[in-house]
């Protein structure tokens, strides 16, 4: 007796739900999919108690004609490829010809739909895949799908469900993924009879992302710079080094429209931020790829949330290329408000400043240097702080070529040292409070880095010679990186099998025992760079070492060692976080001010 059946078409779809329709975002997701591939310029989304009792989307597209509007819910139906060929080079969100007949198998489903020039529309029902009613239907031209009490015939499926708060939440990221992805359509999202937003088409991609999350953010993004190639465009906004996320909530990829999740563009962006992110933190990008459409296969993902790239190394180099380029040139637009003239504010005040501040900032400046401080209007403004490096610079030297030695001015002015630690400056934009500790690591970091890069760490030799016992994995890894270790001063040689002797170390450290040191080097270094380059080795030895060395907090530093760690900071390459990512300095702008006192609304 054959054992085999063909399943009917019913369960079919329901089989092939359980890989499209995961929760109702998954709904919300390939609803509005379709009604961009139908050239909507508006979309709406309606969903009740976490998009479980209701999810309705309504757009103004072509709109389907009856005949249509049957096929769109059969099984592997779909207007958007016709052979295999075209496989190769998908254009449209769609092209699996599944979604619908999933959707419907799985809820009460109704779909009206009317072609623009159509005297009526079709309204169809299906219930649990059930096509129960076809009639005509009057609403607007374009396609309105409601789907009603998901999962009501899989109770399995509806038990994986979470609370309505996380799924709406699931829904919203969803949106959010689409209306970055396709700024040019307007965006409805009402809630339980609540409207959470209505975003209009925008022009460019930075309306949209303002219009989304306000424009505090928009302030804190650079725009992307600097393509690697013709064959991949990156383009987009990546938040500034110091930006971060605890959550990948904020990090979007979108590859030729198409928002997706991928373990390949995470990491490369990662390591473009490099020494610019904090351990655990996640960077804000909303990050764009465009390439041909040959060269990537979106047929790999069930919900189509992932890609496959045809050249992956040529992909991630674009990408940690352009990021680098994009932070780059936003410390070069972040130095840029520190050398437009400071604001006239602080000549403002009528008032002399609280006695009581003043005891203070001496401690933390030095009585000999408080030029900076705040001063009633009647005295003349405080000088603008010029470096010295002007005046080299007038002497004749190329300002370009000699970016580190000799740049333009710049504008700030040093207020005063609060808590010994933060050091309160004023520039173009406002307030600025620099944390001195992770200012001087990363002048530090840079500075050693910089060594490195030029001629190796400078070694001290010890007085006694020590041999250090390793296993033999710690052992192997020495082997490997012995010349790296050397470049960074560390004077290690083997010593029999297993055995090493150190016999130098880095002449900036101070370390009372060299083979603890050692053990603890391997130990941090072994586990952060498998596979990156000798000098990223170097970069984490150093950044792991540099904070030792930095200025503590709570170390008062006098008027001019403050205005020196101030132009140092400014000179390095990410001047606004220290090794570790977190960040050296805040800006709170005059505007924000304004807002926090009530001024400006
Ligand atoms: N909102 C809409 N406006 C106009 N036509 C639509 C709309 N939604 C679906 N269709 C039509 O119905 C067809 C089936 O839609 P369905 O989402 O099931 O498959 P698909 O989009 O082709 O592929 P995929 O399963 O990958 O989403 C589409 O190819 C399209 O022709
Ligand atoms: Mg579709």
């Amino acid at each position: 007796m054959s054992r085999i059946r063909l399943l009917p078409d019913t369960v079919a779809s329901q089989v092939a739900a359980g890989e499209v329709v995961e929760r109702p975002a998954s709904v919300v997701k390939e609803l509005i999919e379709n009604s961009i591939d139908a050239g909507a310029r508006k979309i709406e989304i309606m969903i009740h108690r976490g998009g479980i009792s209701l999810v309705r989307v309504v757009d103004d597209g072509s709109g389907m004609d009856r005949d249509d509007a049957l096929l769109s819910l059969e099984r592997h139906a779909t207007s958007k490829i016709r052979s295999a060929a075209d496989l190769q080079a998908i254009g449209t969100l769609g092209f699996r010809g599944e979604a619908l007949p999933s959707i419907a198998s799985v809820s009460r489903f109704r779909l009206t739909s009317r072609e623009p020039n159509a005297i009526a529309g079709t309204e169809i029902i299906v219930n649990g895949g059930k096509l129960d009613i076809v009639r005509d239907g009057g609403e607007a031209p374009g396609t309105q799908v409601e789907v009603r009490s998901l999962f009501y015939n899989l109770p399995a499926r509806r038990k994986f469900l979470r609370s309505e708060n996380t799924e709406s939440r699931n829904i919203e990221h969803q949106i959010h993924l689409q209306a970055i992805g396709h700024r040019q359509i307007g965006f409805t999202l009402v809630r339980d009879e609540r409207l959470v937003f209505q975003l209009p088409a925008a022009a460019t991609l930075s309306d949209r992302i303002r219009d989304l999350y306000g424009q505090s953010l928009l302030e804190r993004l650079i725009e992307i710079s600097g393509n690697a190639s013709f064959k991949i465009q990156t383009s987009g906004f990546i938040g500034q080094a110091g930006l971060s996320r605890q959550t990948r909530a904020q990090q979007l990829f979108f590859v030729n429209g198409r928002a997706i999740e991928s373990g390949l563009i995470t990491a490369a962006v990662r390591e473009g931020y490099h020494t610019a992110l904090m351990k655990g933190q996640y960077p804000v990008t909303f990050l764009f790829l465009t390439l041909d459409s040959g060269a990537v296969d979106v047929n790999v993902h069930p919900a189509k949330r992932e890609v496959r790239f045809r050249d992956p190394t040529a992909v991630r180099d674009a990408i940690v290329f352009s990021v680098r380029q994009t932070l780059e040139r936003g410390r070069i637009e972040w130095q840029e408000k520190f050398r437009a003239p400071a604001s006239s504010s602080l000549t403002e005040i009528k008032i002399p400043a609280p006695a009581m501040a003043q005891p203070q900032l001496e401690a933390a400046v030095g009585p000999e240097n408080v030029r900076g401080r705040y001063r009633p209007a009647e005295f003349a403004p405080p000088p603008r702080f010029v470096p010295d490096n002007r005046r080299k610079s007038a002497a004749g030297v190329d300002p370009d070529t000699t970016r580190r030695t000799a740049t333009v001015p710049q504008q700030f002015q040093i207020i005063g040292v609060l808590n010994k630690l933060y050091v309160l400056m004023e520039n173009a934009d406002g307030l600025v409070l620099v944390d001195q500790h992770a200012a001087h690591e990363r002048i530090l970091f840079e500075e050693l880095r910089r060594r490195m890069e030029e001629q190796g760490v400078p070694a001290q030799r010890l007085l006694l010679p020590q041999t250090i016992d390793l296993p033999p994995r710690d052992a192997d890894w020495i082997d490997r990186n012995m010349s790296i270790l050397q470049k960074m001063g560390i004077g290690i040689e083997s010593f029999g099998p297993n055995t090493f002797k150190i016999d130098s170390l880095p002449s900036f450290l101070n370390v009372s025992d060299p083979t603890q040191f050692m053990r603890k080097v391997i130990d941090d270094l072994k586990s952060a760079s498998n596979s990156s380059s000798a000098m990223r080795l170097g970069e984490e030895m150093i950044a792991k070492t540099v904070c030792r060395h930095a200025v503590k907090a709570n170390d008062p530093l006098r008027y001019l060692e403050v205005e020196k760690l101030i132009q140092d900071l400014l000179e390095c390459d990410l001047p606004y976080c220290c090794p570790h990512g977190r960040p050296t300095m805040i800006q709170i702008s005059l505007a924000e001010l304004e807002k926090k006192f009530g001024r400006k609304v």
